[in-house]
């Protein structure tokens, strides 16, 4: 069982600030940072620190080789990523000292995946396995439908939460991990269990997975509604918490395993991941989890 992302590669210049440049402000960052990320590659690198057969297919410029590099090492498939003659997909992110963050995105390369490369991509996947897609891409809604129509199951986060999540029908989705604000965009809702009953209403097939920062997370088939409280952290940088859960959950979900142990292991790898810097960087190596996860069983 394979896992095909379709994802955002981005090269993360990262400030640590005292507090968030407001309208008219000039602030002096204290310290600059260059890590790997974008939603589409921190997933990608969870799925396989998570032990998860991954294919990653995108779009960089010609100076991305830093990203495919880091999934290669990271055991992920990066023949499906492509070298366009586009900028590389950036993000500009401050992070304050109590580990906050604020994000500028640049998608650059990122949207400019063709409908033939994807159908290439596409091409390498059976029915059964999954389909991992974001919304920092393009030909999502598209991707969606083919990937539903081929019999894979798709897999959305659909972060971050803009206008373009209209063109994706979420009737073609098996599982939607969202936060609580991706929650409220898509059900009006504003309270994690009225975000759950509206999301349920809309897509009666669709699992659902919410998020809700240090406050932990909640799980709904249809069939059982689990809670998985976070797991307690000093954090430094929360950048790339929802990715590492998203990978961490996934990987154990496509491996067949009860929802219930894949959240508590993707919440002690989002655990870890906060008490780092770094999105890509930050993410656990299925060793590290598993040993975090006996001492707390001690
Ligand atoms: P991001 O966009 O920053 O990647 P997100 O908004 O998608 O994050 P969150 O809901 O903030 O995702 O966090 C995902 C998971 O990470 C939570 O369910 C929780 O398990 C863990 N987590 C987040 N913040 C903390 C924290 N401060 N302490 C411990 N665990 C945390
Ligand atoms: O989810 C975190 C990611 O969002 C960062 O790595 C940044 O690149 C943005 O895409």
């Amino acid at each position: 069982m394979k896992i095909l992302n379709f994802g955002s590669l981005n090269l993360d210049r990262v400030y640590t600030v005292a507090h968030f440049v407001q309208g008219g402000e000039t602030e002096t960052a204290d310290r600059l940072e260059t890590h790997c990320g974008g939603k589409g590659l921190n997933q990608s690198v969870a799925l396989a620190r998570a032990g998860g057969r991954v294919l990653h297919a995108g779009c960089v410029g010609p100076d991305g080789e830093a990203l495919t590099g880091y999934l290669r090492d990271c055991g992920v498939d990066v023949s499906r990523v492509q070298v366009l003659d586009q900028p590389t997909g950036h993000a500009v992110i401050q992070v304050t000292p109590s580990g906050q963050n604020c994000i500028l995105l640049f998608a650059g390369a990122n949207r400019c995946l063709t409908r033939e490369a994807a159908r290439s991509a596409l091409d390498a996947c059976e029915p059964g396995d999954w389909l991992l897609l974001q919304n920092e891409t393009n030909l999502t809604g598209w991707l969606a439908a083919q990937g539903a129509e081929r019999g894979l199951k798709v897999a959305f986060n659909p972060s971050p939460a803009d206008e373009r999540l209209k063109e994706v029908d979420f009737r073609h989705l098996s599982l939607c991990l969202f936060n609580e604000i991706e929650g409220a965009f898509l059900t009006g809702e504003t309270q994690p269990e009225a975000i759950l009953d509206g999301f349920r209403r809309r897509y009666p097939a669709c699992g659902a997975v919410l998020t809700l920062g240090g406050e932990g997370a909640c799980y709904d088939d249809g069939e059982q509604r689990l809670y998985q409280p976070a797991i307690p952290a000093l954090a430094v940088d929360t950048t790339g918490a929802g990715d590492t859960f998203t990978g961490y959950l996934l990987a154990a979900i496509a491996a067949g395993e009860p929802p219930a142990a894949g959240l508590r292991r993707a919440a002690a790898a989002a655990s870890l991941a906060v008490s780092r810097k770094g999105a890509a960087p930050s993410i656990p190596r299925r060793e590290e989890v598993e040993e975090s996860l006996r001492r707390m069983n001690k």
